[in-house]
């Protein structure tokens, strides 16, 4: 390493040194570097989780910055198990629903914070043809497939490479789906990374190979509650989506084919307007969704990676903001939340207490001829990027 170099690395993490840093030799650089390490600006914790039934060892990992953003990843599903950022006064909350254990999650629930794949949403009738060839998925949403099957991604366990540098610190997740697990052809490598900056944002980047031709469509399963109050509905949480067509579904939750315009229907949400505002007009769409459970077409595809949703709470005054490559986004208003699972600290998680914004490729896209191509061949990289941005107003 150079001088120059030398003082360019020692300027770079100044804060934690001392103003007159000498770059004259490598002993004041190793010190620099040690003192760097005790105050990195996001840092990752790494702690036992719990053990399943199979003797699996699951790990959860606490990623913090110095904003007052911390969020915990498990292992176990690539799940965020905790999502705490601040309100408007500076204090630190959690927004996201979520257990306390393991063994909560490893029993059925709604995908609480997990990572979904190989296929997010649904596949009609849980059947699709690749090259001449039928494939079968387990139908566990009757009579579809619903986010890659009984187990998917977000029932294995993942393995963890923590990687810090500069103003983030990531979690890079492996899993590797074999071939005809779940039914989908082709040996799957996955890689998930999770990132938090120090500007409250946290990036979701998901890649992708295979072996086979196979398809593939993974997003992410928070539900947030920005208030913090899990015991409320998020029916006055005011949503953007930057979108100007829905893709509408049949009765059960399958795409018709159609892109319809959203104007004049409850599904125009290009102008920010509570949740609850709508959700209970006669109108057929949310009939069939029983609420908000659609997927919209984002505007601006051809831009990539761009400003697709945002979500805000006004008594807490957090917002939300969604970025994505992905040409949909899926906005769930919690409407099968039943009052059934439990919270963290006691009570139950009811009706509309959670939603989701998961970025991805339109439902059935394999079935649909269409839609964007969720096909992905041998020797080709699946690489997607979703950040979720949070600040106050
Ligand atoms: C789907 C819903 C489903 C929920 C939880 C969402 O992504 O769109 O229909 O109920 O996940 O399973």
């Amino acid at each position: 390493m150079n001088v120059l170099k030398r003082c360019i690395y020692g300027i770079s993490i100044i804060s934690i040194a001392s103003m007159n840093v000498q770059c004259k030799g490598d002993k004041k650089v190793e010190e620099t570097t040690t003192e760097a390490k005790a105050t990195e600006v996001v840092t990752i914790e790494k702690s036992a989780y719990g053990t399943t039934p199979k003797g699996e060892k699951i790990d959860s990992y606490k990623l913090k910055n110095q904003k007052g953003m911390e969020v915990d990843i498990i292992t176990y599903g690539g799940i965020i198990s905790s999502l705490k950022v601040p309100n408007k006064a500076g204090k630190s909350e959690e927004v996201v629903i979520g257990f306390n254990s393991l063994d909560q999650y490893m029993k059925a629930n709604p995908y609480f914070g997990a990572l979904i794949g190989r296929y997010g949403n649904r596949i009609a009738k849980g059947k699709f043809t690749l090259d001449g060839k039928q494939y079968s998925l387990a139908i566990n949403n009757d009579p579809n497939a619903l986010h890659g099957g009984p187990e998917g991604f977000h029932r294995v366990v993942w393995t963890a490479e923590e990687a810090k540098g500069g103003d983030s610190a990531s979690l890079k997740l492996k899993y590797v789906s074999k071939d005809m697990e779940e039914g989908y052809p082709g040996n799957l490598t996955v890689f998930v990374t999770y990132t938090l900056n120090n500007d409250n944002s946290l990036d979701v980047l998901y890649e992708a190979t295979t072996d086979k031709k196979t398809v593939v469509n993974l997003t992410q399963h928070s539900y947030f509650n920005l208030s913090s109050d899990f015991s409320k509905p998020i029916l006055d949480h005011e949503i953007t989506i930057d979108s100007d067509k829905l893709v509408p579904v049949d009765a059960t939750l399958i795409p018709t084919g159609e892109l319809t315009d959203v104007t004049n229907t409850p599904f125009d949400f290009r102008k920010a307007k509570a949740v609850g505002a709508a959700i209970g007009a006669k109108d057929d769409q949310l009939k069939k969704g029983l609420g908000y459970d659609h997927c919209w077409v984002l505007n601006n595809q051809d831009k990539g990676y761009r400003f697709a949703a945002s979500a805000y709470d006004a008594g807490s005054g957090r917002l939300l903001e969604v970025y994505t490559d992905q040409p949909g986004i899926q906005f769930y208003s919690g409407n099968f939340l039943d009052g059934t699972l439990p919270m963290r600290n006691g009570g139950t998680y009811a009706h509309r207490t959670g939603f989701c914004l998961e970025t991805q490729h339109y439902p059935d896209s394999p079935n649909q001829k269409d839609f964007p191509s969720t096909i992905l061949n041998p020797g080709e990289n699946y690489k997607t990027k979703t950040s979720f941005k949070f600040s106050v107003k």
